[in-house]
C-alpha cells in the first residue's frame, strides 16, 4: 500500500487523518516541528492503530530536512497540515503567519518536484469565502476578501496550488475546505490540544467544564440570527480525517485542482452548541454574554453536495457525538498531551 506524508501531522486534525489512512491500509509518516503540538499524539495514534508511524521532527521550511525524508520514503501523496492557524496572532504577527504558511507550502512542492510526488491534499479552510459570499458556500464561489492575515494566508496558498498545477500536468492538487471541526477520536487518546488560551469555542466550553477556565463570554447576541448568537458548521474531526482517506484516493487517480467544502451543511448558534454539550455531557457551563469578537460573521456553513457527489463522502455524525467526544477526550486528558 502507497505511503502518505502527513506534513504537520501531529496536530490536531493531522493525528485524527493519522488512524483513519492506517485503518484504511495506508502507511503514515509524519514530519512536525512540534511548534503547536506534541510527538506524544503520534504515539497515541499508534497505540489506538497498533501500527508504527515514522515520526520526523523537521521544520517543513527546511527543504534540506524535508528532502531527507523524502530519500528514506517511497512517498505517493503528501497531506499539507502544516500552518499556523491561530486567527488573532496572525494580526499581531502577519509576517510570521506568511512566511511560515506560504513558505511550507512552496517548500512541499518543490521538494516533491524533485522526487517526482504528484499528489497534494491541502488543509483549507472555509474562511476563504471572506466575508461576502452568500450562504450557504458553495465550490465555485470565488474566493473573498478575508479579514485576517491568517484567511489571507489559505486564499494565497490555494492560488499557489492552482498555478503549480496548471503548471505542471501531472499535478494533483486536492483544496480541502474545513468548516468547524470539533470533537476527537471515540478512544479519548487523541484531540485538540491548544496551547494558552483556547481561540476556538469548544477547546474553551471543554476547559470551562474540566475547571481550566471559570466561565464562557459569548461573543455577542445582537447578531442577525434567530437566537442573536453566531451560527457554524461545526464538524466532527473524524468524519473530517474520514474525508482526507476520500480525498487521498481520488488525487491518485486525478490531475489539475479540484476543491472540495467538508462540512456537514448545518449550521448551529453558539448557545445551542453550549446547551448540546450540557445535555451530551450532564456538566453545566457558567457563561455570560459580551462583546462581539472582532472578524466574526453572523453566520456560515457548507453546500456539501459536491463532496458527497464526488467523493462519496458525506459526515455522518452529529452534534451529540461531537459534544460527548470532546468532553471524553478532555476529561480523560485535562492537561492535554502533558503528563
Ligand atoms: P494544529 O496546530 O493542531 O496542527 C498543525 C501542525 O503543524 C502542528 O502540529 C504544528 O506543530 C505543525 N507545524 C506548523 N508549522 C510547521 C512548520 N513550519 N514545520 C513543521 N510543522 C509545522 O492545527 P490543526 O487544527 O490540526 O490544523 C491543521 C491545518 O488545518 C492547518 O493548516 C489549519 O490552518 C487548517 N485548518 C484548521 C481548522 C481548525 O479549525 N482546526 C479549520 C480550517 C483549516
Ligand atoms: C465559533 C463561534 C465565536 C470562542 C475559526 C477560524 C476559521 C477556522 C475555524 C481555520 C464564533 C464564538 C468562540 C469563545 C465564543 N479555522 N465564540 N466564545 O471563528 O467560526 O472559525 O476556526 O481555518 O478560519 O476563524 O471558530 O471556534 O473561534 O468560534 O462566543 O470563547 O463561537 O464568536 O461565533 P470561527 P471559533
Amino acid at each position: 500500500m502507497s505511503t502518505i506524508l502527513l506534513a504537520g501531522g501531529a496536530g490536531y486534525i493531522g493525528s485524527h487523518t493519522a488512524v483513519e489512512l492506517l485503518q484504511a491500509g495506508y502507511d503514515v509518516i509524519v514530519a512536525d516541528n512540534f511548534c503547536n503540538s506534541s510527538p506524544q499524539s503520534i504515539k497515541r495514534v499508534e497505540m489506538i492503530s497498533g501500527k508504527h508511524v515514522p515520526l520526523y521532527e523537521v521544520d517543513i521550511k527546511d527543504k534540506k530536512a524535508l528532502s531527507n525524508v523524502f530519500l528514506k520514503h517511497n512517498i505517493e501523496s503528501v497531506i499539507h497540515f502544516a500552518g499556523l492557524k491561530a486567527v488573532g496572532e496572525s494580526m499581531e504577527k502577519p509576517l510570521l503567519y506568511y512566511s511560515n504558511n506560504i513558505d511550507t507550502t512552496i517548500s512541499l512542492l518543490e521538494v516533491m518536484a524533485e522526487f517526482h510526488v504528484h499528489n497534494f491534499i491541502f488543509s483549507s479552510s472555509a474562511t476563504v469565502y471572506g466575508t461576502e459570499n452568500p450562504i450557504p458556500y458553495i465550490e465555485t464561489m470565488p474566493r473573498g476578501t478575508c479579514s485576517n492575515p491568517y484567511g489571507w494566508t489559505k486564499v494565497m496558498m490555494e492560488q499557489i496550488l492552482e498555478d503549480a498545477a496548471k503548471a505542471d500536468p501531472a499535478l494533483s492538487v486536492v483544496l480541502l475546505r474545513y468548516f468547524n471541526p470539533i470533537g476527537a477520536h471515540p478512544s479519548s487518546m487523541i484531540g485538540e490540544d491548544p496551547t494558552g488560551i483556547p481561540n476556538n469555542l469548544m477547546p474553551y466550553i471543554t476547559q470551562v467544564a474540566v475547571g481550566r477556565r471559570d466561565h464562557l463570554t459569548i461573543f455577542g447576541n445582537d447578531y442577525p440570527t434567530k437566537d442573536g448568537t453566531c451560527r457554524r458548521d461545526y464538524i466532527h474531526v473524524v468524519d473530517l480525517a474520514i474525508g482526507h482517506v476520500k480525498a487521498v484516493e481520488y488525487a491518485s487517480h486525478h490531475t489539475g485542482t479540484e476543491i472540495f467544502n467538508l462540512g456537514t451543511g448545518t449550521p448551529y448558534s453558539v448557545n445551542e452548541i453550549v446547551e448540546a454539550f450540557e445535555q451530551a455531557t450532564g456538566v453545566k457551563i457558567k457563561r455570560e454574554y459580551g462583546a462581539r469578537r472582532p472578524g466574526d460573521i453572523p453566520e456560515f456553513y457548507a453546500n456539501a453536495d459536491k463532496a458527497k457527489a464526488i467523493l462519496d463522502w458525506k459526515a455522518e455524525m452529529g452534534l451529540y457525538e461531537m459534544c460527548r467526544d470532546s468532553w471524553n477526550w478532555q476529561r480523560n486528558n485535562p492537561n492535554g498531551y502533558q503528563i
